[in-house]
């Protein structure tokens, strides 16, 4: 192998497939990514072909090679990451039998009522620790036993997104256990498949592929793939893990007490845990965390900076988000008495509800634009509490930081609207370079460039500090705002059930 040592993280996204490298201090050397489009057959629906992924990792991977001016050589390890729950479905000789079915696709609420009846729910939720939601990806398996038998009697292999590269690089049929948790056909303390689960679907265990921790060998590139994408042939390929652990490992949030929240267009609060913990209600996710013998809970806002950007783009179009938000500051704290709700896709957490409505309430005459915008930040923020709040009532230990990333933290108000809503200090995120770079470091881990996850995390910061620091300056919650804050969202709970009637109307209207 020539001199140098890269790792590579490749992450299919829903929207790209994007290949990163970093070298052995945990420095960005090169990346690129390739789009991808979005297929919606019907509406609610919503498909990749597995082929476009293929298509573009080969892309993303030979113009990130280029880009760090190195052969395929140089590179030591590769790890995956990827949009979860994802279904991909393979006959016996590996060829894909139908478009894959996403995270965000919504046809499947009726499986999951079946799902709660086959497995029992309370039992569901204790074995797995999720209820079933649409977007997991046991629905999906039973939507295409009962729409599509045709298809299903050919169907041998079941894999996740990031593992359908896994298996064109390396031929090996693998999955990490933070992406296979999301499938809710696994038990949560055991990190594996759920035999009881699995029997209770009529699910063939054989289906499913052997589940590897994060840092593990899966599998080593093919000659085939190494014709394609320019790798070295031979080259290990780690487990890696869902985009949302990967992205944890990325800011650091690989350790109990401290949690990453991530203010992209979708809302997530992650938290890290020791043991596996659960929402008896099962109204946050629980997964294995791509750090060996960790897991962690999760809540999605479903519209984070989403909602800004729906305001924006319907209300200010010719503003800039700046305007807008320098606007924001000039209405009090609280926007004089103005609620915003943002269930403009419907909501995952607290409510896992799709008939969910977006809403400001409390209008008068007197409020302006710059209330209506400030409302919106701080109904984001309220949606982002809640969250917390359930992860407290299924007994998260307090947590001793709270790392922000994404686009929408960019905005110190929001930055420190969300510090005094949330009554914690906000510490930036070390990097904003995603899932692809915890994919690079837990390939690191795997080929033992550091001994642990908690070791590369720490390395990858002082990396980034060296060229920089943290990528925002961190905020304190104010005790005034906190004030203001405390009453106000006691009122913006009651909003969700007080309208629930109206918006379960509206769905049928
Ligand atoms: C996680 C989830 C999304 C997808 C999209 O539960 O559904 O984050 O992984 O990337």
């Amino acid at each position: 192998m020539a001199g140098e040592r890269l790792f590579m993280g490749i992450d299919v996204s829903t929207t790209a497939v994007k290949a990163l490298l970093i070298d052995g201090s945990g420095a960005v050397v090169g990346q690129a990514s390739a789009p991808l489009t979005l297929s919606t057959p019907l509406p609610l629906w919503a498909e990749q072909h597995p082929a476009d992924w293929w298509a573009g990792a080969v892309t993303s991977i030979r113009s990130a090679l280029t880009a760090a001016n190195v052969s395929g050589d140089a590179v030591a390890a590769i790890g995956l990451t990827g949009q979860m729950h994802g279904l991909v479905a393979l006959d016996a000789h590996g060829q894909v039998v139908r478009p894959a079915i996403l995270w965000n696709d919504q046809r499947t609420a009726k499986q999951c009522d079946e799902i709660r009846q086959r497995v029992g729910r309370e039992r569901l939720i204790q074995i797995t620790g999720n209820d079933a939601l649409p977007g997991f990806t046991a629905p999906k398996i039973l939507w295409v036993a009962e729409h599509e038998p045709e298809v299903y009697a050919r169907m041998r292999h079941i894999l996740l997104p990031k593992d359908y590269l896994r298996f064109r690089l390396t031929g090996a049929y693998a999955m990490d256990k933070a992406d296979g948790s999301g499938t809710i056909l696994f038990d949560l303390r055991a990190r594996d498949w759920s035999p009881d689960v699995l029997a209770a679907l009529d699910i063939p265990a054989e289906w499913l592929p052997p589940t590897y921790e994060g840092p593990a060998i899966t599998g080593m590139v093919s000659e085939m793939a190494a014709g394609e994408t320019g790798l070295r042939a031979g080259t290990p390929v780690m487990a890696g893990g869902g985009d949302q652990a990967a992205q944890a490992v990325g800011v650091g949030a690989t350790r109990s007490g401290i949690a990453a929240l991530t203010l992209g267009t979708s809302g997530v609060v992650f938290a890290t845990t020791d043991a596996p913990l659960i929402e008896p209600e099962g109204r946050l996710h629980a997964f294995c965390h791509a750090v060996p013998g960790r897991w962690h809970l999760m809540g999605v806002t479903l519209s984070a900076a989403g909602s800004l950007q729906w305001y924006r783009d319907t209300l200010a179009p010719s503003d800039s988000f700046e305007t807008l938000v320098a606007e924001a500051e000039q209405a009090p704290t609280g926007s004089d008495g103005l609620l915003f709700l943002p269930y403009l896709m419907g909501e995952r957490t607290p409510y896992p509800d799709p008939q969910a409505r977006g809403a400001w309430v409390g209008l008068t005459a007197r409020h302006t634009r710059a209330h209506l915008t400030r409302a919106v930040l701080e109904g984001v923020a309220f949606s982002l509490k809640d969250t917390f709040e359930l992860m407290r009532g299924a007994g998260l230990a307090s947590l001793s930081e709270t790392r922000v990333s994404g686009g929408g933290a960019r905005s110190m108000l929001w930055r420190r609207i969300l510090a005094s809503v949330l009554g914690v200090e906000l510490a930036s995120a070390p990097t904003t370079e995603g899932a692809a770079y915890g994919a690079a470091l837990l390939a690191g881990v795997g080929a033992g460039a550091w001994p642990d996850v908690d070791t590369a995390t720490q390395a990858a910061q002082a990396a980034q500090e060296a060229i920089g620091g943290g990528v925002f300056l961190s905020v304190q919650p104010d005790p005034a705002d906190e004030a203001v804050y405390t009453p106000l969202y006691t009122q913006y709970r009651a909003l969700y059930l007080a309208l629930k009637p109206t918006f379960d109307a509206l769905a049928v209207l």
